[in-house]
């Protein structure tokens, strides 16, 4: 079958959950359907419906298709995949329920994106799946929300505009997640459960949550870079008190993923590290210490498999379960990429800026994983591979940022004092 004889150009896979029930609404709202082939995609026919009237009472749209399946249903997921051009995957935890979807779209050669921050998931599809996705020339994007896009989209455009402007690449890249107030899913914290419970039973899981370049290609798994900041730092790149960020082992190892995909661009000895910016002085400083704190008990406790099982039943919200519209509407975030390298001309500093107005992980999450769709299915992609395991920078590139202005987000890039 021709890419055109498929009778959807998208569909959104979990339409019923938190993260997909957004993304489908931000599609019918931002998209015609003279302007796109859409189709709602889930297990359970009378929720789907209940999303579908939602979605029409809303929008231009007379009707949405629907789609059937399931997750662990092999032949559903090839009829899915084959009567698509795209898919955008909400249906996690990705480790327990991603792999038959990612077989089926390499089999049909359907491109594909999700919002997996599961790093043991996407060690496991980049070693089983990689090379048959590239001989199929299919694009697996993964980490298409708020992980990893802003993090892995913001170093590609330090590193283009610092090789454009200065000659050379920075070979140091600080992330910096900033002014985000936003809230958290029963699917998300399922998703993080699944991480902790594969790390407490399986030795490579915890081998790949310890090396920093887990998720490079095979023979590519070392180098300079020390990884994750664990500790309160006055940084003096960004002339501000920092504390570690719940996303970095997941962002940091993604843009790793990008340089190396992209063929090291960014340089051999590049190094990145995010972190949670908490303001000067003082009080800067005791919100970082506070923070990490917090951090560093709330990871411990999740690694005690009693604990974790005792918070997941009494404690966060069931799968299903998200932030309130007011929660998402009142969000907003920040992530700040600084980059330092030396050029012909001596040191220089770039700084990239990618925010939104909405809940990060839910309103801003929804429009990039859908913008990312949008940009498979229109082809729009500056990156010389076809196909494989990608990250946002390496599978998509620039068109995502320009899509990603378009929807209202800011997106800049500039050279910025020290
Ligand atoms: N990267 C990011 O920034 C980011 C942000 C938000 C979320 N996420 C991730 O996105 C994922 C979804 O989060 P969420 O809050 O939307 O979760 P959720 O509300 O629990 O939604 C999960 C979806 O998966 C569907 N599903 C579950 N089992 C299925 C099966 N066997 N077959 C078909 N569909 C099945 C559910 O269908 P039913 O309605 O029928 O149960 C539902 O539509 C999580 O892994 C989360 O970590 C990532």
């Amino acid at each position: 079958m021709s890419e055109s004889d498929r009778q959807y150009d998208l569909v959104v896979w979990g339409a019923t959950g938190v993260a997909g029930r957004l993304v489908a609404e931000y599609l019918a709202g931002r998209y015609s359907p003279g302007e796109l082939s859409l189709a709602l995609g889930g297990r359970n026919e009378s929720r789907l419906r209940d999303v579908e009237s939602e979605l029409v009472a809303e929008s231009d749209w007379e009707e949405i298709p629907l789609v059937l399946g399931d997750a662990t249903d092999p032949e559903t997921l090839g009829d899915l995949a084959r009567n698509t051009r795209v898919v955008c995957t909400t249906v996690g935890p990705y480790t327990r329920y991603g792999s038959p979807l990612v077989e089926a779209c390499i089999e049909a050669g359907t491109d594909y994106c999700d919002l997996t921050g599961e790093i043991n998931w996407i060690r496991e599809t980049v070693d089983r799946y990689h090379d048959e996705a590239v001989a199929a020339e299919t694009r697996i994007v993964h980490s298409c929300g708020f992980d990893s896009v802003p993090a892995d989209l913001g170093t590609l455009l330090v590193q283009s505009f610092a090789r454009e402007e200065f000659g050379a690449p920075c070979d140091l890249a600080r992330i910096y997640v900033e002014d985000t107030r936003g809230g958290v899913s029963g699917g998300t914290l399922a998703s993080f459960g699944e991480l902790f419970e594969a790390a407490s039973e399986d030795p490579i899981v915890r081998q790949t949550l310890r090396n920093p370049y887990s998720l490079a290609p095979p023979g590519e798994r070392d180098g300079v870079d020390p990884g994750a900041q664990r500790l309160p730092r006055r940084d003096r790149l960004r002339g501000a008190w920092t504390a570690p960020s719940p996303m970095a082992p997941v962002n940091e190892r993604i843009v790793r993923r990008s340089n190396a995909l992209l063929g090291y661009p960014y340089g051999r000895e590049f190094r990145c590290s995010e972190a949670v910016t908490t303001g000067p002085g003082l009080g800067g400083a005791a919100i970082a210490s506070t923070a990490a704190a917090g951090f560093g008990l709330f990871a411990a406790g999740m690694a005690i498999d009693p604990v974790r099982e005792g918070l997941q039943r009494f404690v966060f919200p069931d799968p299903g379960e998200g932030p309130s519209d007011r929660q998402i509407e009142n969000g907003r975030f920040t992530v700040r990429v600084r980059g330092r390298g030396t050029g012909p001309d001596g040191q220089f500093t770039v700084e990239s800026v990618i925010g939104a107005e909405r809940d990060p992980g839910y309103g801003a999450t929804a429009r990039m994983l859908g913008e990312a769709g949008m940009c498979l299915v229109r082809g729009e992609t500056e990156s010389p591979l076809d196909g494989g395991i990608l990250t946002p920078a390496s599978g998509i590139g620039d068109p995502l940022a320009d899509r990603l202005r378009d929807a209202g987000f800011t997106v800049s890039v500039e050279e910025t004092a020290e």
